[in-house]
């Protein structure tokens, strides 16, 4: 109960392709990620999805069924925006209860939903509250609220930390992860944010240009990129792309290095370089030199490291985690 298909979807805005033909499968009891840049047809797949858009052509199956004709109330989808559209003059259970009310359920089965719903999110104390009274993130934990007591299908979530500040996000993520693996539900999230998607996913699903660049899990993607795109996606810092050339490789256009899989000596190593510039973030040193036969590379280290610009140092790449990239771009294995 709860499994998507997208066949060959496409969408088109006037002349504009947005989505190029996109083939998905996703499980029943998934968490699938959408990531890629602003503008690459995230929300506007996920609005198609949710029947709120129209695709140019393709077909969207749930459970199997072809769905382009039901409307989107029919679906069995729920959606949560960045922008949690509460009613501001209704309080916190009214807004949690209203869909289901309006779906037709009596007012014993809407109190019991709304109350197991504040329970899982902890919003309890907060029912008798207006939108008004409550945090960003409490605002956020109430469009969930709504979205679970209707017990859909899917859930579809758009960016739906973009609005809260970093701590309320690593917490609201955690509570998401949770609620994933309680309501063991279907679960669609799109978001820009890479820690974000591998920290959530099951799957995550790679977008750009309107074309799925990748999909796998977030390991897979991190190990095993298939493309420069998705290299440089994923992965922070990002990965340091190299020209074959400089290296003196011939079978690959582009050489590509994680900035944690490159180490430092001040005595030897394989490319002499210049300290450019150091940032402590605490837990990790990130290092930027400047070498003849690589270029600008980015290094991290794990700790606390005293280096200082201007100062050389030798750096050495870990062959066995080198990647290869062809003049396409695709990455060679
Ligand atoms: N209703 C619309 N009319 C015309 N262009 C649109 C419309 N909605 C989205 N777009 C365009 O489609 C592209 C993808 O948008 P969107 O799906 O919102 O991207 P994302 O969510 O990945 O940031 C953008 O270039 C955007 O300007
Ligand atoms: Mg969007």
């Amino acid at each position: 109960m709860g499994s998507l298909t997208l066949k060959s979807v496409h969408k088109a805005f006037g002349s504009v392709d947005v989505l190029k033909g996109i083939d998905l499968e996703v499980e029943d009891g998934e968490l699938v990620i959408f990531v890629g840049p602003s503008g690459c047809g995230k929300s506007t797949l996920l609005r198609i999805i949710a029947g709120l858009e129209d695709a140019t052509s393709g077909a969207i199956l749930i459970d199997g069924a072809e769905v382009s004709a039901v409307p989107p109330a029919k679906r069995g989808i729920a959606m949560v925006f960045q922008s949690y559209a509460l009613y501001p003059h209704l309080n916190v259970r009214d807004n949690m209860g209203l869909g289901l009310k309006q779906a037709g359920a009596s007012k014993a089965e809407v109190a019991t939903r709304v109350k197991a719903a504040a329970a899982m999110l902890s919003l309890e104390p907060y029912l008798d509250r207006r939108p008004a009274e409550l945090s960003g993130g409490q605002r956020q934990r109430v469009a969930i609220g709504r979205a679970i007591v209707r017990e859909p299908k899917l859930f579809l979530f758009d960016e739906p930390l973009s609005n809260l500040d970093a701590a309320l996000r690593v917490n609201t993520r955690l509570e998401i992860a949770r609620l994933h693996r309680d309501l063991k539900a279907t679960m669609i999230y799109v978001t820009h944010d890479q820690v974000e998607a591998m920290t959530l996913a099951d799957k995550i699903v790679v977008l750009d240009g309107g074309v799925i660049q990748q999909i796998g899990s977030p390991m897979e993607l991190y190990n095993r990129p298939a493309n420069l795109f998705v290299a440089g996606f994923i992965g922070s810092p990002s990965m340091n792309f190299i020209d074959a050339e400089r290296l003196g490789i011939q079978e690959a256009r582009t050489i590509g290095i994680r900035p944690e899989h490159i180490t430092l000596s001040r005595q030897s190593g394989e490319w002499a370089t210049n300290v450019a510039h150091v940032e402590h973030l605490g837990a990790d040193t990130i290092l930027y030199l400047e070498s003849e036969k690589a270029g600008i590379v980015t290094v991290r280290l794990f700790g606390e490291h005293h280096y200082h610009p201007g100062e050389e140092v030798f750096a050495t790449p870990a062959g066995e985690q080198m990647h290869r990239f062809g003049a396409d771009g695709r990455a060679i294995r």
